[in-house]
């Protein structure tokens, strides 16, 4: 008994070098694109805030462009977005003493109180590359000099293009798609969110989800990999670096319905295909959810060691008013209340169990995986391996 624990433990710390970088990486992964607000939270004339990867960022909207800051005055420290003050379309001034600096560099243009200041020009903050599409805004989060900023589209899932269905699922960035969502604050490590999301060992806990009940279909409780087929890693040069379930190749992927010994079977009867995949640095998207040819994109933002800010996103087609129409009322009756919430409740609440586990109790090196966690494994490696730097805690937080 001894020996075989020792030999586990020995199996543990052996895999976990393979991923060291990952398990440094409590406050995310920097030189990344980050989802920061939905454009409707940014009308005209207001200073938002949020914390992304321990960055305060402060996001103003001017003539129609979004600009990012650091959401720290250079003068007394204070946070910008605490109080909205935008004068002009080409500053940004500080509520507090007025130090007023510009959208576009971040320079010290003026100071309300004090034009004549020796400051003027010689003190700045830092901007963030800055992207807004189909109604969210990126953030380009990590070293103020990092160069050359990559496109988007590196940071996303892949643009499905072969479909067992024949219908391929509607893609983030394109023109004609309806994107409709929410983001929320979540009480775990932003690792723990990224690697429940997609761990086919972890559909248990939706078994009596409601959008299960109501549309009999047959959810799995999980799926056991049989062969290396069951995984597929994606690795575009200079483009999205992912990691995917492949659930439609039964062969490789058993899907698990029934457990006898315990005498559980799944409740719905329904056949339905499915897909998951989890893309650096921590997006992941379910093709054909929570209905046939939508996506689901969920990003789980590292906010600091200890909290993500979790988004959830419905993506689909849209070619005309109708469809939109139709999308809208489908989204705000059906994916909304049973899907983002009903159903993603459950990840939610897995997650933020784990949080004491991982981070009070060495769970990095105490846990005891099992076949269904090689792709969490390979998860880890993958982003071991290809992301553009560990974000470092900002000061006052230690190591
Ligand atoms: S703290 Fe911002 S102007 Fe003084
Ligand atoms: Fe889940």
């Amino acid at each position: 008994m001894a020996t075989a624990a020792r030999k586990l433990g020995a199996r543990n710390i052996a895999s976990r070098r393979e991923y060291q970088p990952y398990l440094e990486a409590a406050w995310g992964l920097k030189n990344h694109w980050y989802p920061a607000l939905f454009s409707h939270e940014l009308p005209d004339r207001i200073v938002k805030g949020v914390t992304i990867a321990g960055h305060e960022i402060a996001l103003r909207r001017a003539k129609g462009k979004v600009y990012s800051l650091a959401d720290r005055c250079a003068h007394r420290g204070v946070r910008m977005s605490k109080k909205s003050m935008c004068l002009t379309d080409e500053h940004l001034t500080c509520w507090y003493h007025g130090f007023t600096y510009g959208l576009e560099d971040g320079v010290l243009k003026t100071i309300l109180a004090s034009p004549d200041d020796a400051q003027i020009g010689r003190v700045k903050i830092r901007t963030y590359p800055t992207y807004e599409r189909n109604g969210i805004i990126f953030v380009f989060v990590g070293d103020e000099n990092y160069r050359p900023i990559p496109p988007i589209e590196a940071d996303l899932p892949i643009r499905i293009v072969d479909d067992p269905t024949g219908n391929p699922v509607g893609y983030l960035l394109d023109d004609n798609v309806f994107v409709r969502g929410i983001h929320r604050t979540g009480n775990s490590n932003w690792r723990l969110a990224v690697e429940n999301g997609f761990d086919p060992g972890h559909v248990l806990i939706h078994y009596d989800n409601q959008i299960v009940a109501a549309t009999g279909m047959a959810l799995i409780l999980g799926a056991e990999p049989m062969d290396d087929r069951a995984i597929e890693i994606i690795d575009q040069p200079d483009g999205p670096k992912g990691i995917m379930n492949m659930y439609n190749r039964l062969e490789s992927y058993k899907p698990i319905y029934r457990n006898d010994l315990v005498n559980i079977e799944t409740p719905g009867k329904l056949q339905y295909y499915v897909r998951t995949s989890m893309f650096v640095p921590g997006v992941l998207l379910v093709e054909h959810w929570p209905a046939a040819n939508w996506a689901q994109y969920e990003f789980y933002v590292p906010i600091d060691d200890r909290t993500h800010e979790y988004w959830e996103l419905i993506v689909g087609h849209c070619n005309s008013d109708d469809d939109r129409r139709e999308a809208e009322f489908r989204y705000k009756n059906f994916f909304e209340p049973l899907g983002l919430y009903d159903f993603n409740n459950r990840d939610l609440f897995a997650r933020e169990a784990m949080e004491d586990f991982y981070r009070d109790m060495d769970g990095w090196s105490e846990e005891q995986l099992c076949k269904t966690d090689a792709i969490v494994v390979g998860w880890r490696k993958l982003a071991a391996r290809f992301n553009r730097g560990i974000q470092e805690p900002p000061p006052g937080h230690g190591g």
